[in-house]
């Protein structure tokens, strides 16, 4: 039986198919998110890479910020529950789950059989978010790619004291003019992103494993960031965007069981 997740997030969108609740066919990404054709694409990519057809498919289950503007779902499921239950299927281990993704970032606390304990949320400013490093990425005139290395390069940390991105991209203008090396930069510019995401996983106190997903996670030098304020080890979710959609997937196994 096959069923699919869809996660419609702000940034992008995601599909996975799953094979009988446990084999992933296909967990593709389109750098589109909701609004536009993001999630057609991203299941057609989907359908492509597993050479299935929407006939095949049993249940589907949309997730995401965009999730009910996608019709073609059988039912909608919260991001939090669907990251949660994609990252406990990957890594059971798993306790604080850091979710960074384009517009938001969460903190998820699970118990040891993958439920839900507690959640916070940052979804009011982009500072702390995957926007907050496209913001800065331009700035600083380099990639998203790019920027997640150069951290490694730096010889000192240059603080961003801003908490709010407008402002925080007129500070790393102004270090910029006063000659602030740009890897400095890009060391502090990942560890604001870091201390905020980090301020969210420590409420309730900070258990392990810890594991980032969303595509912030793709971003090595945020990670390091993360394990350097939490002083401990990271897992980054295998192909960590896709997880919210694995998740949705999961569900819709279960729902199309019990169907
Ligand atoms: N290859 C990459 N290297 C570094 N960072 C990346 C890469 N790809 C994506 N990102 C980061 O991931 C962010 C998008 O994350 P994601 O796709 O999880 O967002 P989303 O799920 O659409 O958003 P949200 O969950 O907030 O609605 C981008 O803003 C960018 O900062
Ligand atoms: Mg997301």
């Amino acid at each position: 039986m096959y069923t699919m997740g869809i996660d419609v997030g702000s940034a992008s969108s995601k599909a996975v198919i799953l094979k009988d609740g446990k084999d992933i066919v296909a967990a593709e990404v389109v750098q589109v998110g909701t609004g536009s054709t993001g999630p057609q694409r991203a299941l057609e990519l989907a359908y492509q890479a597993s050479g299935l057809k929407r006939e095949d498919i049993s249940f589907v289950v949309a997730t995401g910020y965009g999730r009910f503007n996608f019709t073609d779902a059988d039912k909608q499921i919260s991001e939090i529950s669907c990251h949660a239950k994609g990252i406990y299927f990957l890594v059971p281990t798993a306790r604080t789950i850091i979710d960074i993704g384009g517009q938001d970032a969460k903190a998820i606390r699970l118990d040891d059989k993958g439920g839900i304990k507690q959640f916070f949320m940052n979804d009011k400013c982009a500072a702390g978010t995957g926007r907050f490093l496209e913001v800065m990425a331009r700035v600083l005139e380099t990639t998203l790619d790019e920027m997640a290395g150069l951290d490694e390069k730096a010889t000192d940390t240059a603080p961003i004291s801003s908490t709010c991105t407008v402002f925080a991209e007129s500070e790393v203008i102004s270090q910029l003019s006063n000659g602030v090396s740009r890897n400095n930069i890009i060391k502090g510019v990942h560890l604001s992103v870091a201390s905020r995401a980090c301020g969210l996983a420590y409420r309730g106190g900070l258990e392990k494993d810890v594991v980032m997903t969303g595509g912030v996670a793709k971003n090595a030098g945020v990670v390091r960031a993360v394990a350097g304020v939490l002083k401990t080890d990271v897992i980054v979710a295998p192909n960590p965007q896709t997880t919210g959609a694995l998740g949705a997937a999961l569900f819709a196994y279960e729902a199309a069981q019990k169907k």
